[in-house]
């Protein structure tokens, strides 16, 4: 697992934002970034806050088995959350759920559903891929849709994506695919194989914030 080496490096204070306002971030937020505006207080990027980084394990985020290494048994054609574990800097086991918008959505489909714009090669198998499961409109944590079948749906404005098609936006609101986590198989476990492909919400509309968010974890790890 990838370990966090360098102590706290300042995050930036737009990504402390979404963290403070959570997976429901649009509704509500104008009164909360005023004072947080208004506070300006120093924020920080510690291992539990940093997206999910090469090398770390997926384990489940769902309450009753939150820790435990998703196995490729645990995945179907059903949305599986999970979260990324790294090592903090003693090399103690952390979950990268300091911030709520690294939750991540996982599915195994058959040989042959998973089809472009997927990229295939960050996949295991051409079967399991793994999402943010962070809208790209507003910030809520998407889902299974109950109403489309085979489709995600975000419950906050109704925006839809295809898992099977590189999660793209097929109905709503949603300006921006969800973003593509590459993972590989290590073994019974599933392990993260780099940063995501695309920026993932909150930095869905500028790849250099994006960019910079990845320039401040590499320095942290260096
Ligand atoms: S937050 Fe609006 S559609 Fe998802």
């Amino acid at each position: 697992m990838t370990r966090y080496k360098r102590q706290d490096p300042e995050i930036t204070r737009r990504k402390f934002i979404n963290v403070a306002m959570g997976t429901t971030a649009a509704v509500g937020g104008v009164s909360l970034l005023s004072t947080l505006g208004a506070a300006n207080p120093v924020f920080r990027l510690t291992a539990d806050k940093m997206p999910p980084l090469e090398g770390d394990i997926l384990v489940h985020a769902e309450e009753s088995k939150e820790g435990r290494p998703i196995t490729v048994a645990d995945l179907s054609t059903q949305l599986v959350r999970a979260w990324a574990m790294g090592k903090d800097e003693d090399g103690n086991d952390v979950i990268r759920k300091g911030d709520p918008n690294n939750i991540l959505a996982l599915y195994r489909f058959p040989q042959g559903q998973l089809v472009a714009p997927t990229n295939l090669e960050a996949t295991v198998d051409g079967q399991i891929v793994a999402y943010s499961d962070i809208c790209t409109h507003a910030g809520c944590s998407v889902s299974d849709s109950d109403i489309n079948a085979g489709q995600m749906r975000c419950p906050c404005h109704s925006g839809e994506y295809d898992p099977k098609r590189g999660a793209i936006v097929t109905g709503g609101p949603p300006p921006k695919p969800l973003a593509q986590l590459p993972i590989r198989q290590d073994g019974d476990r599933l392990v993260v194989a780099g940063f995501f492909l695309t920026p993932p919400y909150p930095y869905h509309n500028s790849e250099a914030e994006w960019n910079n968010v990845k320039q401040e974890v590499e320095e942290a790890l260096t």
